[in-house]
């Protein structure tokens, strides 16, 4: 298992509140190379609402289907964006942020939440991240969302 999985579930514990969990795991997350914000998004039911990150302000409210994140909702799979510039749709919280991936949390088959990573360089994500973020999603599954 990767290191950052490992302190994912070192680090997590379902005894704690939902919030606190998610803003040690972003914490975590932030230690990836060339990001400038990772965090996460939480549904209630067609509404995305910001959650715990590292970086600059964000939106606080994404309706299903808009932008990258509403897409992952409406999916329910992993996107990966080389440039945010050709997303149509593409909801730019910082100019800084050049490509991005959003990962789907599903509780009993369910999306509860997003795991959102945006990079200040193009192409910054690959397979590689997409199995991690989706390990890491597995694991966070277990809070009580
Ligand atoms: N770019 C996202 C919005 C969230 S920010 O990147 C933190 C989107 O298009 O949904």
């Amino acid at each position: 298992m990767n290191e950052l999985s490992e302190q994912i579930k070192a680090i997590i514990d379902k005894e704690t509140p939902l919030i606190s969990n998610l803003s040690n795991a972003s914490a975590v997350l932030n230690q990836l190379d060339n990001i400038n914000w990772c965090g996460f998004y939480l549904v209630n039911k067609d509404t995305l609402y910001l959650g715990p990150f590292q970086g600059e302000i964000a939106c606080t409210i994404i309706k299903r289907g808009k932008g990258v994140c509403g897409t992952c909702l409406e999916k329910e799979e992993t996107i990966i964006v080389g440039n945010v510039n050709e997303f149509k749709g593409h909801i730019a919280c910082s100019s800084k942020s050049k490509s991005e991936i959003v990962v789907p949390i599903k509780k009993n088959n369910k999306v509860v939440a997003l795991i959102d990573i945006d990079s200040p360089v193009y192409n910054r994500f690959n397979e590689s991240d997409k199995i991690l973020l989706e390990e890491i999603a597995n694991i966070l599954s277990d809070l009580n969302f």
